[in-house]
């Protein structure tokens, strides 16, 4: 992306799930880009969306607290964008497994509507929805690609899984730009750094700010794929803007993958607390899915995108966000 001229300067963005980890990072590069943002949230307590989120720019975005699963309030705020960034979603694994309608309402029917309401009301905008690389389940190849069968092992990245398609049938059938970016295990300011349910690493991440003990599940020794939201944050303004991307699926992660260990010790290096190595709880080891290794190969090649903060540089920058807001966070 040229600087110079940033990228999204006077485009017009919606962002649904604006309050949310990944959606309010984007929120606040979109304003530093000089967009016109919305935000669209209907701020669901079991996720993790949170208000104060987006207070350092809360007078620079319009905000709209409604739901995906409204049609008619959904065809309304995406008529005139330019740019409509989904990260709306009901974001849990294990609340997926014991909420599935809720988890088809908001991943599915949620992600329909947003595609008819372009469809009907802004054909020629472009939508970029967040994939996830648990859609993937156990690795079958070395490595994963985009091309990499999906045997998702619950609700929430099943449905993701499908929604996913949804968006590529739309781009497909009815011409629409369309462009899906697929994210894992990111970390980074304004997570739920407060339960484990959103994954462990901004979980760790929050035990290690109290300085607290993290228990790594065996010997971690599992390889994951660990991205900077920052970086994440790049690659779905990359896809915005180039049209390239349409009716694509893109990794954006890592350019290494990591252990769990490994990633747990720099934690505490980094941000405090120590670790402690346990046993696996029989029904985490029945959903272990081993080692994920996923190349970031093609949004390289077609995109130019590529991850430019290492774990622990963006742990540093996740520390100085959240120390001085640990009572907003943790309290
Ligand atoms: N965080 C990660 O590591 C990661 C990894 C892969 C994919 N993703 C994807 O990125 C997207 C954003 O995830 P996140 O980590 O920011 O989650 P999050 O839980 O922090 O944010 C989700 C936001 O969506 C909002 N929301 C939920 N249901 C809604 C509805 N029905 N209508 C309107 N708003 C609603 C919530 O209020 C919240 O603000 C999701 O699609 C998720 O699947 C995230």
């Amino acid at each position: 992306m040229n600087e110079a001229v940033p990228a999204l300067k006077g485009k017009r963005v919606l962002i649904t799930g604006g309050f949310g980890f990944i959606g309010s990072n984007l929120a606040h590069e979109c304003v530093r880009q000089g967009a016109q943002v919305t935000i669209y949230d209907c701020l669901d307590p079991r996720s993790g969306g949170n208000i104060q989120n987006i207070q350092e720019v809360r007078g620079e975005v319009a905000m709209v607290i409604n739901d995906i699963r409204n049609l008619e309030a959904i065809c309304a705020n995406v008529l005139n964008q330019d740019v409509v960034f989904n990260c709306a979603a009901y974001t849990s694994h294990p609340n997926s497994m014991r909420e599935p309608y809720i988890d088809i309402d908001v991943n599915c029917k949620g992600v329909i509507n947003l595609l008819e309401a372009m469809r009907r009301f802004n054909p020629e905008g472009k939508l970029v929805h967040i994939g996830t690389s648990t859609q993937i389940g156990k690795m079958r190849v070395d490595p994963i690609d985009e091309d990499h069968p999906e045997f998702p092992f619950d609700i929430y990245s099943a449905n993701k899984s499908a929604s996913e398609k949804y968006v590529l049938v739309y781009g497909h059938a009815f011409k629409m730009h369309t462009t899906v970016v697929r994210l894992a295990n990111n970390f980074g300011p304004r997570s739920n750094i407060r339960t484990p349910e959103f994954g462990f690493m901004n979980y760790f991440i929050g035990l290690a700010l109290q300085g607290k003990e993290i228990s790594v599940f065996g010997d971690g020794a599992q390889l994951r794929n660990i991205s900077f939201v920052q970086d994440s944050v790049n690659a779905m303004i990359a896809a915005a803007v180039d049209p390239k991307s349409d009716n694509h699926v893109f990794f954006a992660t890592a350019d290494r993958q990591l252990s769990v260990a490994e990633v747990s010790k720099t934690i505490t290096e980094v941000v405090g607390g120590s670790v402690r190595f346990v046993e696996w709880p029989p029904d985490r080891k029945a959903i272990e899915i081993g080692d994920a290794v996923i190349i970031n190969k093609k949004i390289k090649s077609v995109l130019g995108w590529k991850p430019c903060v290492d774990l622990r540089e963006g742990l540093l920058r996740t520390k100085e966000y959240f120390t001085p807001r640990q009572r907003l966070y943790l309290g």
